[in-house]
């Protein structure tokens, strides 16, 4: 967010066809729960595309990136890395701490679909499981970005919407964007 070192999300292993739709799901959660780019590893252009145009609509900053080698990306990474994995530390024993290190550097959140290479387990600061149990990687990651930001990402301002919706305890609303805005 805003005046904070980035935090970039890494969708590992899609696969054309079987995950568009989940790793779709990924972006936009990355989004909308305080992330500021997501990398997306493979074949995954329709997502790149769906995600913009949401960032066009309804406001930024927020981008969405084709990368080559995604166990690279992490290797590379010039920060702390996150894994999100079932297998990992309880993200309530660890949330402290992650969070001090982003205080100082970029934060790479990694997401697998399909089985993430041993070499990412390695190669990450740490290995975080929101609960030991199998269930997804949308949950995982949105259950974690709350977590690192404590709630402060459901208060975020959105620059340059073209359209809003106003809440509303019954019904949908949505206006264009005032200027200025
Ligand atoms: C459907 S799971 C498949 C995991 C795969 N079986 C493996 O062993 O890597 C897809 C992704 O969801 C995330 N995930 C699933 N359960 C999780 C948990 N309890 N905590 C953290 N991340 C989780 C992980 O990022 C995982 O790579």
């Amino acid at each position: 967010m805003q005046d904070e070192p980035e935090v970039a999300v890494l969708r590992l292993g899609h696969r054309p066809g079987r995950d568009d739709r989940m790793t779709t799901h990924v972006g936009l959660t990355a989004r909308a729960l305080g992330a500021d780019r997501v990398l997306l590893a493979g074949e995954a252009s329709q997502t790149r595309e769906t995600v913009a145009d949401i960032t066009d609509r309804f406001g930024g900053p927020f981008e969405a990136e084709l990368v080559e080698g995604g166990e690279r990306v992490v290797r590379d990474w010039d920060g702390t890395v996150v894994h999100l994995t079932m297998y990992g530390l309880p993200v309530q024993e660890v949330e402290d701490e992650v969070r001090a290190a982003h205080a100082d550097e970029p934060l790479l959140v990694v997401v697998g679909a399909e089985k993430v290479p041993f070499d990412v387990y390695e190669a990450a600061d740490y290995n975080v499981g929101v609960t030991n149990q199998p269930h997804s990687e949308v949950a995982a990651l949105a259950v974690f970005l709350d977590k690192l930001f404590e709630g402060r990402e459901l208060r975020r301002e959105w620059v340059d919407p073209e359209r809003e919706v106003v809440p509303k305890e019954t019904g949908k609303r949505v206006e264009p964007a005032d200027e200025g805005d």
